[in-house]
């Protein structure tokens, strides 16, 4: 039986919460066994192939492979032996043909505990890396695989080079089922000593749309507000997502709003809140309120689709968005 994932709130203060109550062991990694029990046997020393982490945003993937390093490696070498490289850093080709290339290159102290004689590049959101990159790290992959695996991590892999693929072994990251989610919040709440009620944390839940990093983000922003009143849905669109009363307005004044306006509109949308993100729920809403026709609905469901993928590949948010209302104004028309 695994033990319990530690928490003492009082250790780590200053840190968020995301990163405070980042699972530490693979045992505390919830619901996705297939990859635990596969880094379970690289830790009793079987083979480990390149690996490629993927699926929906806060499910894991990135707390899964520091705590597969932590495990394998132990402080005095971890250093040496993890290159750790995520979101915020540069991901042209200069970056791998620099840090990711000298670190492969770097030959392996030798120590006595080494279960695997590897070391590991993490490469966090490689969806967002260039082709050139993709290419130039392929070649990174296959010149030094004796001695250094690699971790990618993406959300999606179709962005992805196939050669890239085709080298890693590939784990699909579930969803969290509802009941892992309240359970994870639940024992934040313990650990912080605040009480939140059922209706609450499914709140919390709902407005963070199955990302328990998001859940765990809008727990620490209520937590200052938990300790005096309850919630309501209303302060978790102030926490969580205050897009939600932009999505209203928008959706209640695009159709009498002219040309000028609505590029007003697209700018204060893209200085507030994340395009991607804006455009999907605008449509949910006109799907909830059911404010467009059958026939329209295929349009803008089409839409929805290009702008995402245009967006996600690096393309003019301003642009898309603009795409996105002004079809959608035609539409409603
Ligand atoms: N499978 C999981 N088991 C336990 N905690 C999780 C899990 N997935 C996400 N979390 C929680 O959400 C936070 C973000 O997880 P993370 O590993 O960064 O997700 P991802 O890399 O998939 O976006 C972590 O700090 C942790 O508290
Ligand atoms: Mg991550």
């Amino acid at each position: 039986m695994s033990e319990p994932m530690e928490i003492d709130s009082t250790k780590n203060k200053g840190l968020t919460w995301t990163e405070k109550y980042r699972p530490k062991t693979l045992d505390d990694i919830a619901h996705q066994e297939e990859v635990v029990t596969m880094l379970k046997g690289a830790l009793k020393g079987r083979d480990l192939p390149h690996l490629l982490f993927y699926g929906p945003p806060g499910t894991g993937k990135t707390s899964t492979a520091l705590a597969f390093c932590h495990q394998l490696f132990n402080k005095n070498i971890f250093h040496d032996r993890v290159l750790d490289l995520n979101a915020s850093d540069e991901r042209g080709i200069s970056v791998v043909r620099q840090k990711v290339q000298a670190f492969s290159k770097k030959t392996l102290g030798s120590s006595k505990e080494d279960v695997l004689k590897l070391k590991i590049i993490i490469l966090d959101e490689v969806d967002a890396m260039t082709r050139e990159a993709q290419s130039a790290m392929r070649r990174v992959i296959e010149d030094y695989s004796k001695t250094t695996r690699f971790i990618l991590i993406c959300n999606y892999v179709s962005r992805l080079i196939p050669p890239v693929v085709s080298r890693c072994a590939k784990f699909r990251f579930k969803s969290l089922p509802r009941e892992i989610q309240l359970q994870r919040l639940r024992s934040i709440c313990e650990a912080e000593s605040f009480l939140m009620r059922k209706g609450e944390l499914e709140l919390v839940m709902k407005y963070s749309e199955g990302d328990l990093r998001r859940a765990v983000c809008m727990l620490q922003s209520l937590a200052p507000i938990l300790k005096n009143e309850n919630i309501t849905s209303r302060d978790c669109y102030l926490n969580g997502s205050s897009d939600e009363t932009l999505i209203s307005n928008v959706c209640d004044s695009i159709s009498v709003s002219d040309v000028p306006q609505i590029i007003e509109i697209t700018k204060s949308i893209t200085k507030s809140c994340s395009g991607v993100s804006f455009i999907r729920r605008c449509f949910q809403k006109m799907l909830d309120d059911d404010i467009i026709n059958d026939e329209n609905i295929a349009i803008m469901g089409k839409l929805v689709a290009t702008c995402e993928k245009r967006i996600l590949d690096g393309c003019d948010l301003e642009n898309n968005l603009l795409d996105f209302l002004l079809t959608l104004r035609e539409t409603l028309h």
